[in-house]
């Protein structure tokens, strides 16, 4: 059975309670430095206007404080937001108790943001009380957070034991092309994964090598699986504790007629902070003194060979340290290359996204998700909390 959409709610003159994920990043003067997960929701803000709600009451996280933080109040989100929807926002600050009712109720703007939810710990408590606190400020929910999906909090999961609770668009636009790809991927489908970290992939490792045909590994992580298989790597990032895990993965890739693709060759320098340092190495061994951050020219040519027939592409994580320039080449190359392909290609994962951003590619791409931990643990075929919770049809 599928999900309530907001299509299936009747809008006219009824407060709406939205949860968006406006969790966006900034820099050290608070300005936005990426308000793709703001503009991602902006479809269902301005369907439900158009619907005629009485009031939207829009509610998110913004980061991870423990109780107040000046820092980390929505205000310059609220303003954003106001620029984007062309539209005034009337932003509070708080977001549950009777003064916020009744500033609701007397509110002349329709769009209203609450305050930063994480400012009370019953939000990822998911406190009973605080959840129909909140529910009580609307008279339907509707969910369009799928960065937080992941998390069974008061404002995801709490609330829609009170209120009737719908799918917004981004949060069915994710489930449709993550859930499809994922579900019946078009084969040959091959999964990208990179970063710093093996753990933070081994259970999406675990999910789709019984689905895709290949599994190609670059970033932090690949070194672990080079290592496994007795490649010197020099300095490179090594997950001792995984050692097992990666040369169990190799052997069953192996007997199952999986393909694992590693990097033949490398990018390295001293250290990250010395960039000007940077040089390839023209062999699958890297020297003692080096750290590897990049595949090289040989590997990039491995990974186009490889997926030039691919007809799904799943990708999370950076191929090198793609925010810097002289470790960048192999992440741009690939991705510039993968939308040459007739292939649906789904990136997954701040940084993925950020470089696609970066290299200009986004356009190209057929869906980049906006969610970090929500996506892999999609990847890991986990059910979402905040997904679960919603009405069904
Ligand atoms: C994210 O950025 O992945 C989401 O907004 C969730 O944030 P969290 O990891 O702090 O729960």
């Amino acid at each position: 059975m599928g999900k309530l959409s907001i299509r299936d709610l009747d809008l006219k003159a009824k407060r709406l309670l939205m949860r968006v994920d406006f969790n966006v990043p900034q820099d050290n003067t608070g300005k936005i430095t990426d308000d793709i997960r703001i503009r991602a929701s902006l479809p269902t803000i301005k369907y439900a206007l158009e619907k005629g709600v009485s009031k939207l009451i829009l509610m998110s996280h913004l980061g991870r404080p423990k109780g107040v933080d000046e820092k980390l109040r929505l205000n310059p989100i609220a303003q954003r937001l106001a620029e984007l929807l062309g539209e005034k926002v009337l932003k509070l600050d708080d977001c549950v108790g009777s003064k916020i009712s009744q500033q609701i109720k007397e509110a002349d703007e329709k769009v209203i943001l609450l305050e930063n939810l994480r400012f009370h710990k019953e939000e990822e408590a998911n406190d009973v009380n605080f959840s129909s606190q909140l529910a009580k400020l609307g008279d339907l929910f509707v969910n369009d957070a799928f960065g937080t999906a992941h998390r069974a909090h008061a404002s995801t999961e709490g609330i829609t034991h009170y209120l009737k609770s719908a799918a917004g668009f981004l949060l069915d636009k994710e489930i449709k092309y993550l859930g499809e790809a994922l579900a019946r991927p078009v084969k040959p489908f091959a999964v990208i994964l990179g970063g710093a970290k093996v753990s933070d992939k081994i259970a999406v490792i675990e999910n789709l090598l019984p689905k895709a045909q290949m599994i190609l590994i670059a970033g932090g992580m690949a070194y672990t699986f080079l290592k496994a298989k007795g490649v010197k790597i020099g300095k490179s990032i090594l997950d001792a504790e995984r050692l097992d895990f990666a040369k169990d993965i190799l052997k069953r890739a192996a007997e199952a007629g999986k393909k694992i693709i590693l990097p033949i060759d490398h990018v390295a320098a001293l250290s990250l902070d010395k960039p000007q340092t940077a040089r390839a190495i023209d062999n699958v061994n890297i020297p003692d003194d080096l750290i590897a951050l990049d595949i090289g020219p040989a590997s990039i040519g491995v990974f186009k060979k490889e997926l030039k027939n691919a007809k799904t592409i799943i990708w999370n994580g950076p191929l090198g340290v793609s925010e810097v320039e002289a470790f960048s080449k192999g992440t741009k190359e690939i991705m510039e290359f993968i939308t040459t392909l007739k292939a649906t290609t789904i990136l997954g994962g701040g940084d993925t996204a950020a470089a696609a951003s970066k290299f200009g590619v986004s356009e190209k791409i057929t869906h980049i998700s906006t969610g970090g931990g929500a996506s892999l643990e999609y990847m890991e075929g986990k059910i979402l909390p905040g997904i679960v919770a919603l009405s069904d049809k």
